[in-house]
């Protein structure tokens, strides 16, 4: 058995715990809210009995092993670093902090305690993307040479009340998953080029050309308008197209392999969602610490912290393309 103690009652946290609890041996003992109500009303919702506003009495049960953190990103360093000095394990939603050198700390300071530790990103975990990064790796496109992806929409997840200090990034809260899969399959890069577009000293917009050892990546993200939800990795002999929504994925279609599939019909590869899709991401982190691993290695530290450098990069290349306030 696995015993998770949640952190955050928010929309997120709301959508996972049911993953959870669905997951074999998967057991939520406790949840943690910012205000007694809240917590109060999601232990209900979820049928969970233990429920608290303190976060050291949550950290002090000896009945929960891992900690899911799912606050805003600018809260994820001090909650995690807490959770590890409690000795839990843990697993820190996307962003894993709003700096490359807060994600250091955090991986660093588990590492040196013995605990697993690991950004919640789920898109690698998805049986989609399991499947195509395998038939990639296995020769499908040959030696893949672009990645293209994009997520845009015009509703600011947390409106327009975040500010910088918050944590309030549309790069680091959407534009993650263009970067991250960029980065799986054409390494960190060496050149980036990127505009963007910032609302009252946060970016709510951007678009980035990164030039790789082996290839380039065009990746947008956006807040305020729609920019479409798909992602493309191509190749020397062809090309894999993921449907919207590509970080969640459970359609692909392969242009690759013949000219018929080329110029013609795809073909298609379906892994239909399974409840809200963090599922195989909780048993893989379950697996892993049961097998006393300090990180995934399906996504690990040094990957993750290569994500939060080209983000930092990113964002430090950032020229308004537009400025409104
Ligand atoms: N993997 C995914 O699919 C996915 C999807 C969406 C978001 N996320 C990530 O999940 C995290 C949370 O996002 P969300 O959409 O769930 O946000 P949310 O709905 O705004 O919930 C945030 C939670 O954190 C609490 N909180 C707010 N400010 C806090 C503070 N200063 N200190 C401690 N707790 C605080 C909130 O409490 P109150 O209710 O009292 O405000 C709420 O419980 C973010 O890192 C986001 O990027 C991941």
């Amino acid at each position: 058995m696995t015993r998770w103690g949640i952190i955050g009652t928010g929309d997120i946290s709301d959508r996972l715990v049911p993953d959870v609890q669905n997951t074999p041996r998967g057991q939520v003992a406790a949840v943690w809210g910012r205000r007694d109500e809240a917590a109060a009303a999601f232990a209900a919702a979820h049928g969970i009995s233990i429920f608290t506003s303190d976060r050291a009495e949550l950290l002090r049960r000896d009945d929960i092993d891992v900690v899911y953190i799912a606050t805003p990103a600018a809260t994820h360093a001090d909650i995690a670093l807490e959770a590890i000095d409690a000795g839990k394990h843990v697993l820190i939603e996307k962003p894993i902090a709003t700096s490359a050198a807060d994600a250091e700390r955090i991986l660093a300071a588990a590492r040196t305690a013995g605990l697993f530790a690991m950004e919640a990103m789920w898109t690698r975990f998805n049986p989609l993307h399991v499947e195509v990064r395998e038939r990639i790796g296995d020769g499908l496109l040959g030696e893949v040479t672009a990645v293209r992806a994009s997520f845009g929409t015009p509703f600011h997840p947390r409106g327009r009340v975040q500010t910088p200090a918050q944590g309030g990034s549309i790069l680091r809260d959407r534009g993650i998953y263009p970067v991250t899969l960029a980065q799986w399959y054409l390494g960190a890069p060496r050149a980036i080029h990127a505009i963007g577009e910032f609302l009252d000293g946060v970016d709510v917009e951007g678009h980035a050309t990164m030039e790789h050892e082996q290839g380039v990546a065009q990746l947008a993200w956006s807040g305020v308008r729609f920019l479409d939800l798909s992602a493309t990795i191509s190749g020397e002999r062809g090309w894999v197209t993921f449907a919207p929504m590509f970080w969640a994925g459970s359609t692909a279609m392969v242009h690759a392999g013949s000219a018929a599939r080329i110029f013609g019909e795809p073909e298609v590869i379906q892994h239909p969602r399974n409840g809200n899709g963090y599922g195989p991401m909780i048993a893989a982190v379950a697996e892993a610490i049961d097998d006393g691993l300090l990180e995934h290695p399906w996504h690990t530290h040094r990957d993750t912290i290569a994500v939060a450098q080209t983000m930092d990069a990113v964002l430090a290349h950032m020229s308004p393309a537009a400025s409104t306030s």
